[in-house]
């Protein structure tokens, strides 16, 4: 995988994707943070040797490279699921690019729902500690030790410091900012009502089906990562209405500009 990884990441040199401080994967529906950076380079998924193909029509799947709060950042604009028929490793694969690429670190945003009740639509969650559901590790692969260490600490996998700053930052805006347990989980489908009861007894406050992989591999790269759930919907099994993926992508443009002050201005701290 090494010289894969050195492969992709020579070629966006070539194209100008210099010297980034910080990585940026954005959820679905969360696009727009984009419009804030002052864009130098800007290429394809498709494009790139190695990369996994982007797919899903939510997606514009593009690598961006630019300025942003006085810093140079890398934008991943559209991520890869497992649920495309991804594996684990191809979708935590350009967390390995941006970092062989220089990255300092890592910020995620996803959409998610809300099995804490106490969440509403449009708020926002700091993800201060994750459960994998599904079903394997980017990690369980032949080699990985030639990459970082194979048993990999993920006894505090979130960064506490970036996670201060954006408390710091939501407070002073009066943007409501929880903090909680992020559950990952395969999809497509979303949960039966016995499903999201069983969520809540393992302690998930939100549950989406992207990000574990990727903050896993920046643990295993000892790469900071802060991350943050944009909340789509409510999943109150007694009271469970059919959810409507266009409700969920409508919910997440709704509380879209607050995750990107949140990012933008820890971007300019950072
Ligand atoms: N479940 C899983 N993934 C999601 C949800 C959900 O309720 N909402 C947004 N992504």
């Amino acid at each position: 995988m090494k010289r894969f990884i050195e492969e992709s990441a020579h070629f966006l040199k070539e194209r100008g994707f210099e010297a980034p401080e910080i990585g940026i994967i954005l959820g679905t529906g969360l696009g727009q943070f984009v419009d804030k950076v002052e864009i130098i380079s800007s290429v394809s998924y498709n494009h790139i040797p190695n990369f996994p193909t982007a797919t899903v029509e939510f997606h514009t799947g593009k690598l961006i490279y630019g300025n942003l709060g006085g810093k140079k950042v890398i934008v991943m604009q559209g991520r890869f699921h497992i649920y495309e028929g991804y594996t684990l490793q191809d979708v935590s694969y350009p967390v390995r690019v941006m970092r062989e690429l220089g990255i300092s670190k890592l910020l995620i945003s996803n959409a998610a729902g809300a099995i804490n009740l106490n969440f509403k639509k449009g708020e926002i969650m700091l993800i201060d500690d994750h459960i994998n559901l599904q079903g394997g590790s980017p990690l369980a692969f032949k080699g990985v030790g030639l990459l970082g260490t194979r048993f990999t600490d993920m006894s505090a996998p979130y960064d506490a410091e970036m996670g201060e700053i954006l408390k710091e930052i939501a407070a002073e805006n009066n943007i409501t900012l929880h903090e909680g347990v992020y559950t990952s989980v395969v999809g497509p489908q979303l949960e039966t009502r016995a499903e999201y009861r069983y969520l809540k007894i393992i302690g998930t406050d939100t549950v989406g089906m992207s990000t574990v992989p990727e903050v896993i591999v920046a643990n295993h790269l000892d790469l900071p990562v802060a991350a943050v759930s944009v909340i789509t919907d409510e999943c109150d099994p007694e009271n469970l209405a059919p959810v409507d993926i266009q409700d969920i992508m409508d919910a997440a443009a709704k509380a879209e500009p607050n995750m990107v002050l949140l990012f933008t201005k820890l971007i300019e701290k950072l």
